[in-house]
């Protein structure tokens, strides 16, 4: 209804990320320990709280929202939030409702995400090798994800890949993932890794600078650079070789804050400004506190103003533990 969230430094917030769930079916290494300790699920907002506070964002001129988690189709009854967000589709108040996920229970969903005015989902693959695909999840099974992928391309749902671009592990396969993605028709987003959360072994030894990554490819490829698109916070060139699309996300090599327009919820009702910094409002509070809106959006408004400028990511031997103790599983990124 009113005019857009505006935060100090004059960006607009139009885009909210809920995590829906810090819970998760796999344990991929660059995200999570193998020991996690989760949430308690009495500390959750219910999907119908999640739904409150969604829709002030919406009032509040947020247009796009994508569900995150940890996993978020493996919370109980997921559709339902997604069903009732999807009003907001129908009114014309919202452009996007989207989803990102590990495509392990997307050949259950895809139908009903569907159905729900989902157009597009991001899915997580960063090998196509069955047996790295389980090193680097710890258990997960490719095979699964790609029944799931096959189900949502089926349901007409566009999908994006997201693979993180590991040194010596998945490097020598960046090309091979492009002409899949590319001839199924999908684009393809690189990512860089991100110091969020302990776990076993150290990023610095992850790490692979997309910088890297790109002129290699320039070596063999013809990138064209291409016009922001989504809203997100990737770069985008045209392959000319394959006609596809390729994403860099790099928070590491190429800081992309000055152009941030999201926040993020997590399933315990916490905003975080920035994804790579402590600082959080609580919503729970405000929800609870009565059914009237009001002090649920005067939270939010004060939470905007204090949106830090960005992020002050460092990946090197002499920065082993991650500034930021959260793992990115906490709010999807
Ligand atoms: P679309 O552009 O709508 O397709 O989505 P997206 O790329 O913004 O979202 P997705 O959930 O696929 O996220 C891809 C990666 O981008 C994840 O690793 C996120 O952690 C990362 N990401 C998203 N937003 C931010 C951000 O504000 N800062 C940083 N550093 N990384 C982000
Ligand atoms: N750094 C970068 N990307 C990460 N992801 C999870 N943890 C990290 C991290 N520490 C990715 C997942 C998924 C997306 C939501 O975030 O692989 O594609
Ligand atoms: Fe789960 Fe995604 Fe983290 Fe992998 S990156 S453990 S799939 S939340």
């Amino acid at each position: 209804s009113g005019s857009p969230l505006l935060d100090p430094f004059g960006r607009a917030i139009t885009y909210l990320r809920i995590s829906v769930t810090d819970r998760c079916d796999f344990r991929c290494v660059y995200c999570m320990s193998e020991d996690m300790s989760f949430l308690p699920k009495r500390d959750l907002l219910s999907l119908e709280e999640l739904d409150r506070v969604c829709t002030a964002f919406v009032e509040q001129g947020v247009r796009k929202l994508r569900i995150t988690g940890g996993e978020p189709l493996v919370r109980r009854d997921i559709m339902s939030l997604f069903r009732s967000l999807s009003r907001h589709l129908d009114t014309g108040a919202l452009d996007e409702l989207t989803v990102t996920t590990n495509g392990s229970q997307l050949a259950r969903f895809a139908q009903e995400l569907a159905a729900c005015g989902v157009r597009r989902v991001n899915v997580s693959i960063d090998t196509l090798d069955p047996d790295k695909f389980r090193r680097i999840t710890r258990w997960g099974d490719l095979s699964k994800v790609l029944q799931g992928l096959d189900a949502a391309q089926a349901a007409g749902l566009k999908v994006k890949i997201n693979a993180v671009a590991l040194k010596d592990v998945n490097e020598d396969e960046i090309e091979s993932l492009m002409h899949w993605a590319h001839g199924r028709g999908m684009d393809l987003t690189l990512i860089e890794v991100m110091p969020l959360g302990e776990i076993d072994g150290l990023r610095v030894d992850q790490y692979l600078p997309l910088s890297t990554v790109r002129q290699r490819l320039e070596a063999r490829y013809t990138l064209h650079d291409l016009p922001d698109r989504t809203g997100g916070p990737a770069r985008y060139v045209q392959v000319a070789e394959t006609g596809g699309r390729l994403g860099f996300i790099t928070p590491l090599t190429h800081n992309f804050c000055e152009s941030c327009n999201r926040v993020r919820l997590t399933c315990t009702g916490q905003l975080f400004m920035c994804l790579g910094q402590e600082d959080a409002a609580d919503l729970r509070a405000p929800v609870r506190a009565s059914q009237d809106n009001a002090l649920l959006v005067q939270a939010i408004n004060e939470a905007i103003a204090r949106k830090p400028k960005g992020h002050d990511f460092i990946i090197d031997r002499n920065h082993a533990r991650p500034a930021v103790g959260r793992h990115m599983s906490m709010t999807g990124g």
